[in-house]
Formats: structure tokens, C-alpha cells, sequence
């Protein structure tokens, strides 16, 4: 009785602590609700699935890649037959079909219960059970005895009903093959949107039958045939998720005119090279509107989503101020200035999706009272625009805070909660208008070699973000499950971890490639537009982008470690023997490898520029084992040393060939920390 009564006292305990969980699971999202219970279910040879209820093709085929996967995932060969034994290993049941072109705010929830005799996971549409089995894949570990889930119940639901990753293509022409890799790893963080940012100034991605020369004059070649979009809107939908495409109007548009110049509001010619980014519609003509209405019945069909994505950012009116014509117009129509023109615009744009049965989205630019409340506003330029969206009875979604090219950590990302800010004292009618958000992953400095590493692991903190409940707010807990997540990412064919490799190789050009690793390993690329700010020519992506800026990963693992330790070791009053240990290991290591690497940074002329970066690593290394030895003698470091080794760190922090050193920081609180005596705990 006791042990019965501390056991439910336990699971009372765990299942009220999912905020800051205590059972230990590594999952990503953290679910809704987490039951922890005793034991475990084996996953053997034998383990089999059976479906009952409601069945189609689309669960057919989930539940053959989450067997798939399993047996990747185990390395042994399961049978992907659906068993129809009375005892099936996991029992799947779902009550109907989903839509057969999925909706915003169709049910996800999914039930799953795990014992030691069996699974079932059941769900009120395939939706639900595709999240469940992402879900006992995160559940299966590697036990002493085999493979196993442990027991336990999980009730889980998202948040909000869109978790979305936009994906420009524009910049930066991405092959499918890496794009539904990205959808692989989207499915597996219970992602359900993927934003298609289609084209942009640089390069226009669609083909169109209609108008061929968007593609042919607008692209360097590189573009998506109808039958390949037809594919791969297949293939997401099939793991839940939507695509909604993004054609940029009237703005950002500069590829459309290359074949298409007499829509732009200035005279041209244009074409997809650098230069020209006030490019803009002629929003005056009712050409411009003909062209559009054909253009979008076109793509239409081909993008079933409800949404459609008209962009409307940053639209600078330059052109529009420059064209007599233009100005002719607005004071012909009583507008006041180039945001009406905007408005009148998007409200005629909003006419022609409504005809052709789409709702309309756009970025916060265009916010206007004069659109209907069915548009939907995404929020770039601050939370601010999200709430006043919201409140003007618009619905809202946010990327403030999640665009991935920014560089930032995970952490950062995970810190920005759609309902804060501005968006904190809504009412809970106006809350509601806030469907979610979506991380960003703008294609400048993106190849189709780097952009997992751009995308992942970060993108999974968003995506818990977006779809556990508030308080689940940890960060340290976001770190350990991320971490496992990350390698578990790579068994889905992400290249995020892997890609570094085999780009230092190239770097290099030569096989060992240990000490530009341990420099690559505390160095991450510059934060927010640093590097779009120190471009020569203006807004000139096309690269090359084969330096180590373009490969080193947006967040030091090693370096967090580093600072974790550093922690732990102050924390202890500098009596922590294993942080310590750990700490001097790195700091000679770095000290050591500017000898080693110096040979390879003449060789390679892709390397030259980070000689610098290396010298400033073994200088830290020198300095931060001083600073513990003068820790460990417990005397004071004098001051004038500290003084020097101050300013070299303040030398350190200026990036170099558009790169960070990382653990700056965490050693100018260790060489300050060698001015006092040691510290009791
Ligand atoms: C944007 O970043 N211009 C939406």
C-alpha cells in the first residue's frame, strides 16, 4: 500500500512538473501532458503494428515510414506487413479521415499509451496518430538488455495551430531532395506548415505555363516544374504538413520584371543581377491586375493550400515616387501617400484571391484598415504589429524572434513566446487571433550544403515554442533534449551535423583536419546583418560561399559547454576538481592549436584570412590557464597582468573573417574572477 501510495504520489508529482520535466524523456516538443509510469516495452525483431477504425492511404503510408524508421533507427529488420494479430506490439486507432487538403486548426491531438505488454496510440484523424508516431520514435533508447520504450501516457495537443518554417528560395535556388529532407525533420517536431518563399529579387522559382518567361528570364535555370511542386505538395502533405506559397507583391519582385517589365513601376530593363531593389508593381494599371489574376489562377492550382502569401514587405515607394504618373494617381484617388497606394493594392490583390478561393497573408507592412478581417498578418518588424493585428480583429502570426539567419541561439528563440510583449494583455478573444508562428530561414548566405545547419538544431526549440504549453520554459532542459534530438535529426538524412566535415575537408584541401576543427568547433558566424552591413556591393548574394563563416555552426555547442563549466567551477567556489579538469583540457588545447594549424592556413587560400582568429584562440588558451593557476595558488593575479590580458580579450571579441570566438566572453569572467581569493561555495 505504501509503495502503491508513493507511486501514484510520484506520478502526481511528474505529471503536474511537465513545465520543468522530471521523468527525464528526451522529448522535443515536450508534450502536453507526460505520465511516467514503471518498466518498459521491448522493441524487438518481433514488433509488429496493427491499425484499427478509420484507415486511408495517407496513414498507410506513416505507418510505413514510422516502421521504416524504426527499423533505421534499430538497424534490424522489422516487418513492415501490419500485423493483424490480436496482440500487435503498438496498436493504432484512429476515428475518420483528415481533410483531404489539410486546414488550419484541424485536430493534432493524439493519446499514447505505452506498457509492458503493448502500445496504443489513438487519435481522432491521421494528423493526430503522424505526431504520435514521431513521438514513440523519440520514446525508443538503447537499453542494457535491447531496445526499449519505457511505460508511460502521454495526452498531447499543440498550442497553436500553426508551427510553420519558411523556406526562401529565391536567393538561392534549393534542391527538393534537401527541402523534404527538411520536411522529414519539420514531421518529426510536429512542424505543420512549410512557408515557400518562391521567389525574390534574385531569381523567380515556379515554372508557369502561363507566363514562361517568369521562369526562363527570371531564374538562372534554376526553377521548380509544376509536376516536381505537385510532388512535393504530396510528400508534405502525407507528413501533415501545409505548404503555402509566398509570391512577393508588389515589392522584392525585381525577377518577375526581367520578363515581365512593363509590371515594374520604373522603365528597367531588369534583370536577376545585383542592384535595383526598389523594383516595384505599377499598382496604377489595370495591366498590372490582368496579369496578376491570371498568374494567381494559375498558381492556384497548383498550391491547394487555403493560404496564399502575397508578401507586401519593404516596399521603399522609390519607384512610385519617381513616376509622375504614379504620383498623378494617388492624388487623382484622394490618397495621402505610397502606404495608400499600398493599401488600394493589397485590397484589389485580397479581390482577386478571394475569386479564386484563397485567404490572403502578408507581411506586417500590410496592415491597413482598409483590408478585410480575413487577411492574415505575419509579424516580422516587432511583436508590436502582432498585437495591434490581433486587436484590429485581424489573425496574426510571429517570426520576430525566429528568423534563423540571424545567427542566434537557440535559447534566444525559445525565449520568445507569441503571447508576450504587447501581445501579454490582449483579451482572450483578441489572444486567440494569434495562430502561431513560424521561424525563418532567409536564403542570403544559404547553400544547399549549409542550409540544414542554418535550420537545424535551432528550428526544434522554435517548434517546442509553438507547440508545448507556455510553461515549459527551461532552458537547460531545452538544451539536453535538443541535443539528443540533433543526432536523431541526422538518422532522417539532415546533413546539420555532418555537413561541417566534409566542407572543412574542402576548406583544407587535405584529410587531416583536427586543428581546424577545434578552431571551427568555438567559432560561430557574425550575429543579426553584420555581414549583410559589410558587403562591398550592395546586396550582392551570389557568393562564392565556401569560407569558414559559411560552415561553422550558428551555435557553439563546445563553447556553451566551455561557459557550463566555467559555472559550475565559480559556483563551487573554484573547488569543482572535474570542472576544472574539463576547463584546463579545452584551454590547453586551444593554447596548443594555433602551432598546429598554422601550416594549413598557408596552404589553403580559403583559409588565409583566419590566421588571426587562431593566434587570438591560443592567446585566450595562455591567458585562462593562468588565471586557474593563480585560482588554484590562491593568490591574487596582479593587477597589471589582468589589465593586459583585458585588453587582449577586448581584441579577441572583434570578429574576424566574419566569424566570433565564442568563449571570449566566459574568460573574461574567469581572468576577473583570479583577482579575489578563493570564494566558499
Ligand atoms: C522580411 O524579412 N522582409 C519579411
Amino acid at each position: 500500500m505504501r509503495i502503491l501510495l508513493i507511486a501514484s504520489a510520484a506520478l502526481l508529482l511528474a505529471s503536474l512538473a511537465v513545465a520543468q520535466p522530471q521523468h527525464g524523456l528526451n522529448l522535443m516538443p515536450m508534450p502536453s501532458s507526460v505520465q511516467p509510469g514503471v518498466g518498459q516495452l521491448p522493441v524487438d525483431r518481433s514488433f509488429s503494428v496493427a491499425i484499427t477504425g478509420f484507415r486511408d492511404a495517407t496513414l498507410e503510408r506513416g505507418v510505413h515510414r514510422f516502421v521504416a524508421e524504426l527499423s533505421r533507427q534499430t538497424g534490424m529488420f522489422l516487418k513492415q506487413k501490419p500485423a493483424d494479430s490480436a496482440h500487435p506490439a503498438l496498436l493504432i486507432h484512429t476515428v475518420h479521415g483528415s481533410e483531404r487538403v489539410q486546414r488550419l486548426g484541424e485536430d493534432e491531438s493524439y493519446e499514447l499509451v505505452i506498457n509492458e505488454s503493448g502500445a496504443k496510440l489513438t487519435a481522432p484523424s491521421p494528423l493526430g496518430i503522424l505526431h504520435g508516431l514521431q513521438t514513440f520514435l523519440q520514446l525508443v533508447g538503447t537499453t542494457a538488455n535491447g531496445f526499449a520504450v519505457p511505460v508511460v501516457t502521454i495526452k498531447d495537443q499543440p498550442r497553436f495551430a500553426w508551427r510553420g518554417l519558411l523556406i526562401d528560395v529565391g536567393r538561392h535556388f534549393i534542391p527538393l531532395d534537401v527541402l523534404k529532407r527538411n520536411l522529414d525533420g519539420m514531421a518529426a517536431v510536429k512542424m505543420n506548415v512549410l512557408h515557400w518563399h518562391l521567389y525574390d529579387n534574385e531569381g523567380f522559382r515556379v515554372e508557369s505555363k502561363r507566363f514562361p518567361k517568369l521562369q526562363e528570364a527570371g531564374s538562372d535555370g534554376l526553377y521548380y516544374t509544376q509536376d516536381e511542386i505537385r510532388d512535393f505538395v504530396a510528400y508534405a502533405h502525407d507528413r501533415g504538413i501545409r505548404v503555402v506559397p509566398e509570391f512577393e507583391m508588389p515589392g522584392h519582385s525585381r525577377s518577375l520584371f526581367a520578363g515581365y517589365p512593363e509590371l515594374a513601376s520604373g522603365p528597367g530593363p531588369y534583370t536577376v543581377e545585383p542592384g535595383g531593389a526598389d523594383a516595384v508593381m505599377d499598382p496604377t494599371r489595370g495591366k498590372t491586375y490582368k496579369f496578376i489574376d491570371k498568374f494567381i489562377e494559375e498558381m492556384a492550382k497548383l498550391f491547394p493550400d487555403d493560404y496564399f502569401h502575397i508578401g507586401g514587405d519593404e516596399v521603399n515607394g522609390h519607384q512610385w515616387d519617381a513616376n509622375p504618373k504614379i504620383q498623378a494617381f494617388i492624388h487623382a484617388h484622394g490618397m495621402k501617400n505610397n502606404q495608400d497606394l499600398q493599401a488600394y493594392f493589397n485590397q484589389r490583390l485580397q479581390k482577386i484571391l478571394s475569386k479564386h478561393h484563397k485567404i490572403m497573408m502578408g507581411w506586417d507592412e500590410v496592415l491597413h484598415p482598409d483590408l478585410p478581417k480575413t487577411v492574415v498578418v505575419q509579424s516580422w518588424r516587432g511583436q508590436q504589429s502582432l498585437a495591434t493585428a490581433a486587436q484590429q480583429g485581424y489573425s496574426s502570426l510571429l517570426s520576430f524572434g525566429y528568423y534563423l539567419d540571424l545567427m542566434w541561439p537557440a535559447s534566444r528563440h525559445y525565449a520568445v513566446d507569441p503571447i508576450s510583449g504587447a501581445a501579454a494583455s490582449l483579451n482572450p478573444e483578441e489572444k486567440s487571433r494569434i495562430i502561431g508562428g513560424e521561424a525563418c530561414m532567409w536564403s542570403e548566405w544559404i547553400t544547399p550544403e549549409n542550409i540544414d545547419s542554418r535550420i537545424w538544431p535551432r528550428n526544434a526549440a522554435i517548434a517546442e515554442r509553438l507547440w508545448s504549453p507556455p510553461e515549459v520554459q527551461d532552458p537547460g532542459s531545452m538544451y539536453t533534449r535538443l541535443g539528443e534530438l540533433s543526432w536523431r535529426l541526422e538518422w532522417l538524412g539532415l546533413t546539420h551535423r555532418s555537413s561541417m566535415i566534409s566542407a572543412l575537408h574542402r576548406l583544407a584541401g587535405t584529410d587531416d583536419i583536427i586543428a581546424l576543427r577545434t578552431l571551427a568547433e568555438v567559432v560561430e558566424p557574425v550575429k543579426d546583418y553584420a555581414r549583410m552591413n559589410s558587403l562591398k556591393t550592395a546586396w550582392d548574394f551570389r557568393g562564392p560561399l565556401n569560407r569558414l563563416v559559411d560552415t561553422v555552426r550558428p551555435e557553439s555547442d563546445q563553447a556553451r559547454h566551455f561557459r557550463d563549466s566555467l559555472q559550475a567551477y565559480i559556483g563551487s567556489g573554484y573547488t569543482d576538481r572535474a570542472a576544472e579538469g574539463e576547463i584546463r583540457t579545452l584551454l590547453a588545447a586551444w593554447r596548443d592549436n594555433d602551432a598546429r594549424l598554422h601550416p594549413l592556413l598557408e596552404q589553403s587560400f580559403l583559409l588565409h584570412e583566419l590566421a588571426p582568429l587562431s593566434e587570438d584562440l591560443s592567446t585566450l588558451g595562455v591567458a585562462g590557464l593562468l588565471a586557474l593557476d593563480y585560482l588554484d595558488k590562491s593568490a591574487p593575479s596582479p593587477e597589471s597582468w589582468r589589465a593586459q590580458q583585458l585588453a587582449l580579450l577586448e581584441r579577441a571579441k572583434t570578429p574576424k573573417a566574419d566569424l566570433l570566438l565564442m568563449v571570449v566572453a566566459p574568460l573574461q569572467q574567469l581572468i576577473e574572477a583570479s583577482a579575489g581569493q578563493k570564494q566558499k561555495p
